[in-house]
């Protein structure tokens, strides 16, 4: 009987969440993995701005270390700030019964986000937080609506206001669709300048969700680069044989 139960959540879970995003169109991000230095700032905007909520369990601090090229003592310098050793995997510092009392909901681990969600969706996401005094945390999210997660990148990308059209059904009845975002207060960074962090942060989440992906990507240029080289050889050998039969 559970059994069923459970098939029967995961047959309409993937369904609720397409519901939710339903009339808000994602954001291309096209994330480049070769970004280096794309990565690297996302992996430092991550630990600075997410982790004082979110884990990322499956990930360890050397791995990143090694995956975007940075030595001990840039890892302990620039992504560990709490007592964590270079060994340790990425643990928020905040309690989760605690996180459960001030937001309703523990905030989720973060490690496989980009699977589940795909990185346009995050990137999205991540710019879609409007000012809702109606909400508890003053803000909405037209592509989470009623999220409990706080704007915590407000002071970057400044505060927005969504404006939403009303559609007319036949029956007379009228629902709201998301329209655009206008401004309301400024933030520290140009609209592009956040853009390019949230680009950043994004591409570090797809990262983390497939670390392999760097690994293969370099692995499947040396396997071309062999096959050239040995296309050549064959082909001169070939032409060196041949010359004899002739
Ligand atoms: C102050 C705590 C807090 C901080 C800081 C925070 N989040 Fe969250 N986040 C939450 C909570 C709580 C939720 C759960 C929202 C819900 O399900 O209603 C959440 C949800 C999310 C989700 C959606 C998860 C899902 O698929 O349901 C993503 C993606 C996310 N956060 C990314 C981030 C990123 C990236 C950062 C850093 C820029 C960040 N968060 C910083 C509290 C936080």
């Amino acid at each position: 009987m559970k059994a069923i139960i459970c098939a029967i959540l995961l047959a309409v879970l993937p369904a609720v969440a397409v519901a939710q995003d339903e009339g808000v169109k994602m954001q291309s991000v096209n994330v480049d993995l070769s970004n280096t230095a794309s990565l690297q700032r996302g992996a430092k905007f991550f630990v600075n701005y997410c982790m004082g909520c979110h884990s990322a369990r499956y990930v360890r601090y050397n791995s990143v270390a090694r995956d975007l090229g940075l030595t001990d003592t840039q890892l302990e310098y620039y992504l560990i700030f709490t007592a964590a050793k270079t060994t340790d995997t990425m643990v928020s510092s905040m309690p989760p019964a605690d996180a459960e009392k001030w937001f309703g909901i523990v905030p989720p681990d973060l490690s496989l986000e980009s699977r589940s969600r795909g990185a346009d969706w995050i990137y999205t996401y991540l710019k879609s937080f409007y000012v809702d005094p109606s909400s508890k945390t003053g803000v909405n999210n037209t592509v989470y609506p009623k999220v409990s997660m706080p704007d915590v990148l407000w002071e970057l990308q400044g505060t927005q206001k969504a404006v939403f059209s009303t559609v007319k059904n036949p029956d007379g009845s009228s629902y709201q669709v998301f329209d655009h975002f206008e401004p309301l207060t400024p933030g520290r960074l140009s609209p592009q300048q956040f853009d390019k962090l949230d680009r950043d942060l994004t591409s570090y989440l797809v990262y983390m969700g497939d670390p392999v992906m760097l690994k293969s990507r370099s692995l499947g240029l040396r396997v071309i680069g062999f096959l050239i080289i040995f296309f050549i050889i064959a082909y001169l050998l070939k032409r060196e044989i041949w010359k004899k039969v002739h």
